[in-house]
């Protein structure tokens, strides 16, 4: 009966893998975790996209939720939390191919130097990581001019188990109707 079990389960996996639809049931999650044992050489992916942010107008993506009694004084925004879901495109431009959203948290947090801790999953919505998610997480200094660094600590689907580094470079600041846009690439390595 057992063996009946995992041919099912293997079948179903490979019929799974075959047409690239991501089941997130415990089957094909037990069947892939089973697999980990053997041994691979662990896959790469460098992923790059643009975030789409409107922080007003028609379009606001990114939403004040809260703020602490010192939010208003604070030089740095202190305690002020935001909402967002962004859109995530293949181009700088707004009208470029969608590849997803970026859906989390922005925490104002640092009491000296403004940085947000910022807590985003990534949800790819085309291409070949269509259905698959990447849980960034991390401290992002606002003042830095250059490049910011934040982890990629875990994902979903095709990225069960990644770790990885993401880069975020400021293409736009925000202009005066709120819209900024942002160069994120994510170096991931997944099994
Ligand atoms: C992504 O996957 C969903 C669910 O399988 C499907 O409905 C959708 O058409 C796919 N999108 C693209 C652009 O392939
Ligand atoms: C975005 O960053 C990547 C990686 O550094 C770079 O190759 C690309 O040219 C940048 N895009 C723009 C529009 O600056």
């Amino acid at each position: 009966m057992k063996k009946i079990n995992l041919f099912l389960f293997v079948t179903l996996y490979t019929l799974i893998h075959a047409s690239t639809i991501l089941c997130h049931g415990p089957e094909p999650v037990e069947v892939w975790f089973r697999n980990l044992k053997k041994p691979s050489v662990p896959k790469t992916a460098v992923i790059q996209f643009y975030v789409q942010d409107f922080v007003g107008g028609p379009r606001q993506s990114a939403w004040q939720v809260a703020q602490a009694s010192i939010t208003p004084t604070s030089p740095t925004n202190f305690g002020r939390l935001i909402v967002a879901d962004s859109l995530l495109t293949v181009g700088t431009d707004l009208n470029s191919a969608p590849i997803g959203r970026g859906q989390g948290l922005i925490g104002y947090s640092d009491l000296n130097d403004p940085a947000v801790s910022s807590s985003i999953n990534y949800v790819f919505t085309s291409g070949k990581y269509n259905g698959s998610t990447l849980s960034m997480f991390g401290r992002n200094p606002l003042s830095a001019a250059g490049d910011r660094e934040l982890s990629i600590v875990g994902g979903t689907g095709v990225f069960r188990l990644a770790r990885g580094i993401a880069t975020v470079r400021t293409y736009l600041d925000f202009d005066a109707t709120g819209h900024g846009v942002f160069n994120y690439t994510l170096y991931v390595i997944y099994p």
